[in-house]
């Protein structure tokens, strides 16, 4: 069955960051709310797994690493979940009230994971979206595109969680995953090239999302940013 994915109305603005591990999204994320925030645009950060009180519960169950025994199905239900509750009490009253949402990951992360790497189908993840998300997509999902090893040296001090545990090969899949996802919906998502530094990466967002803004919200937030 063909999906109708009928574009939901609000005032907000809202905007995923994607990719591998170490791309960025992070630093990139604080760039953008300090951004925003300068231009006295209200905006509010939030991230998957994780985004409410219970999320938090169901993030705890999906990256310690002592969880072994998780089947690929109840992964990908136990990301879904989180991110039902995420969408109904935190994403879409922000999006209402007229806010600027950026989310560290959302559903693309399920599709290129669970769909691509854990072989669940990309079709399955898609559909199992759209009810978990009451067909809310972000206005524009920016995806940071790093080569898998620059990735892990940039996380070197970290402690890694149970899916950045995961082979090498399972990562450059993740990598693959995200691209291919970029080619088949290339309005939707935008890749940056995530090696570049910092700055232009910053540079780089910035000039995606003000154009999308633009492009979508021509006479309300836009103006607040116009020079
Ligand atoms: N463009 C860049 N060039 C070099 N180092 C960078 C760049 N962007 C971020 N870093 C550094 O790389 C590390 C990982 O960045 P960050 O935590 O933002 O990535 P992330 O995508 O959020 O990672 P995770 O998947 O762990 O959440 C940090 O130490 C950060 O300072
Ligand atoms: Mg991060």
């Amino acid at each position: 069955m063909k999906r109708v994915i009928k574009k939901l109305s609000y005032p907000g603005f809202f905007i995923s960051f994607e990719g591998g591990e170490g791309a960025g999204k992070s630093t990139q994320i604080r760039h953008l709310v300090a951004f925003f925030k300068k231009n006295n645009l209200p905006v509010e950060l939030t991230l998957e797994p994780g985004g409410t009180p219970i999320g938090k519960k169901v993030r705890e169950l999906l990256l310690d690493p002592k969880n072994t025994a998780l089947t690929h199905r109840a992964e990908l239900l136990l990301y879904l979940a989180d991110r039902a509750q995420h969408v109904e009490e935190f994403i879409l009253p922000a999006l209402k009230a007229g806010k600027i949402v950026i989310t560290d990951r959302y559903a693309d992360s399920s599709n290129v994971y669970q769909g691509i790497c854990r072989k669940l189908g990309l079709d399955e993840t898609m559909k199992l979206n759209d009810f978990a998300t009451q067909n809310l997509y972000p206005d524009l999902a920016i995806i940071l595109d790093l080569p898998v090893k620059m990735g892990f040296d940039r996380m070197r001090q970290r402690v890694l969680d149970r899916m950045e545990r995961e082979k090498a090969s399972f990562h450059q899949q993740v990598r693959k995953g995200f691209l291919h996802l970029s080619q088949k919906y290339p309005k939707r998502i935008q890749v940056v090239n995530a090696a570049q530094s910092e700055d232009q990466v910053q540079a780089e967002i910035a000039r995606l999302i003000l154009a999308r803004i633009k492009k979508t919200k021509g006479t309300t937030l836009w103006k607040k940013l116009a020079p």
